[in-house]
């Protein structure tokens, strides 16, 4: 090796070696005649319980492996010793880039510059849920060091914009009284109606818990292989009193009560089967996003003029039959005596299911042109929605008041 590319080497390693300045560190690229173990690999600090670490991200192609090294464990003359034909060390301060070209001839560039770490301790803080909680382990979206897997994030950024929903609509119903002040002897029920892998259960229990609201949480799921994982996860993480799991079918559910609904990506009519088990349970706030839709699309036929314009493309009339069953839902809601409204639940580009029902008992009456608008639309289209089916009996009580 030649003396330049040497002390070049030398200069990035004294670099990275300051990980208190250090923003990010990028390998990438094979030298020439050399191997290195992988493709890419990238460095970056961050804070494990307010310890600065160095966080490696190395690829090989097919997977990314995350390990995280305190300063001293990370073997830096090791790593640029193997062969990347690009380094690239960003710090505080600037940069220094060194490239080897084909003919394995060294360029060093450096720049001056302000960079910022990207991973800063207060945008840990920001998480509502740290990705180190022993749930995020034990269900696979953090590593064993509490780092979330790369593969993860979609999941982790969904239970966290899951609780950024849950806790004001929980605290502003909590202090509008439609929910009771949850006690000791009174903890809030939670009921998840088609819970799966629990990751949004065991979420609002964990973060509910480190809020100090007693809880007692309950999963619904037809499949039993959900149970058994579930329950396993709950006594390892020793809460099982607060939160268990039954294998059920929503409609046929033994629950009868909860302060909270929870129904989400319940497919088709499964979820129409939580709305309905829920406004019969008299639940105070329902949380629910719905999945695909497939009730309303058979039903349209004949669509009113000039909507044919609409449906007589395949993919608009499934879009417009979503609208339709979930505007009809809300409404329905509505007449029940809730304040529903329809939100994002997450942003489209991490699942197409994004759109969320929210809400909450207030007992208030709507007034008779919501009923009229309601009947007029279902007639125009010439549909019967699932859910006033399931409501029919709640439906006409609250037309004959
Ligand atoms: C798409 S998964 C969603 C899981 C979880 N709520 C989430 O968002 O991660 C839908 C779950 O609902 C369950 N499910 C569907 N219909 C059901 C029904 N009628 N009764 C009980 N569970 C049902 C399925 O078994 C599945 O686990």
């Amino acid at each position: 090796m030649s003396s330049e590319s040497d002390g070049a080497l030398a200069e990035v390693a004294a670099q990275i070696a300051k990980l208190e300045e250090l923003v990010r560190v990028l390998l990438s690229g094979a030298r020439k005649d050399l191997s290195p173990s992988f493709e890419r690999i990238d460095i970056r600090p961050i804070l494990l319980k307010e310890i600065p670490h160095y966080q490696m991200l190395s690829n090989d192609g097919r997977q990314t492996i995350t390990k995280n090294y305190l300063p001293g464990e990370l073997k830096i003359d090791e790593l640029l010793q193997q062969g990347y034909a690009n380094i690239l060390v960003e710090h505080l301060a600037g940069s220094i880039a060194i490239q080897f070209t084909k003919k394995d001839k060294v360029i060093v560039h450096r720049d001056i510059g302000i960079n910022t770490p990207e991973l800063t301790h207060d945008r840990v803080k920001e998480r509502l849920l740290k990705s180190s909680d022993p749930f995020l382990i034990e269900v696979g979206i953090s590593d064993s060091n509490g780092i979330v897997k790369p593969s993860r994030q979609d999941k982790y950024k969904q239970v966290e914009e899951f609780l950024r929903l849950l806790w004001p609509t929980l605290n502003s119903a909590i202090d509008a009284g439609h929910i009771e002040k949850p006690s000791q002897e009174r903890p809030l029920k939670i009921v998840d109606l088609g819970s799966g892998s629990a990751y949004l259960t065991f979420a609002a229990h964990q973060f509910l818990t480190s809020k100090n609201i007693p809880i007692q949480v309950v999963g619904i799921d037809n499949r039993s292989e959900f149970r058994e994982k579930n329950s396993e996860i709950a006594k390892k993480l020793g809460i099982s009193k607060t939160i268990q799991f039954k294998v059920e079918t929503i409609s046929d559910t033994t629950e009868t009560s909860a302060d909270v609904a929870i129904a989400l990506h319940a497919c088709d009519t499964a979820t129409d089967d939580a709305i309905a088990w829920a406004v019969k349970s008299k639940a105070k706030l329902l949380l629910i996003a719905p999945c695909c839709h497939h009730d309303l699309q058979s039903q349209i036929k004949d669509s009113p003029e000039p909507w044919s314009l609409l449906t007589k493309h395949g993919l608009i009339k499934e879009r417009l039959s979503d609208l339709l069953t979930d505007a009809l839902r809300a409404q329905i809601l509505k007449l029940l005596g809730y304040r529903v409204e329809v939100i994002e639940f997450i942003g489209g580009e991490h699942t197409p299911r994004n759109l969320m029902i929210r809400a909450v008992l207030t007992g208030v009456k709507s007034d008779a042109t919501e009923a009229k608008k309601y009947r007029e639309l279902v007639a125009m289209w010439k549909v019967s929605p699932s859910l006033s089916k399931k409501l029919a009996a709640e439906m006409e009580y609250s037309s004959d008041k």
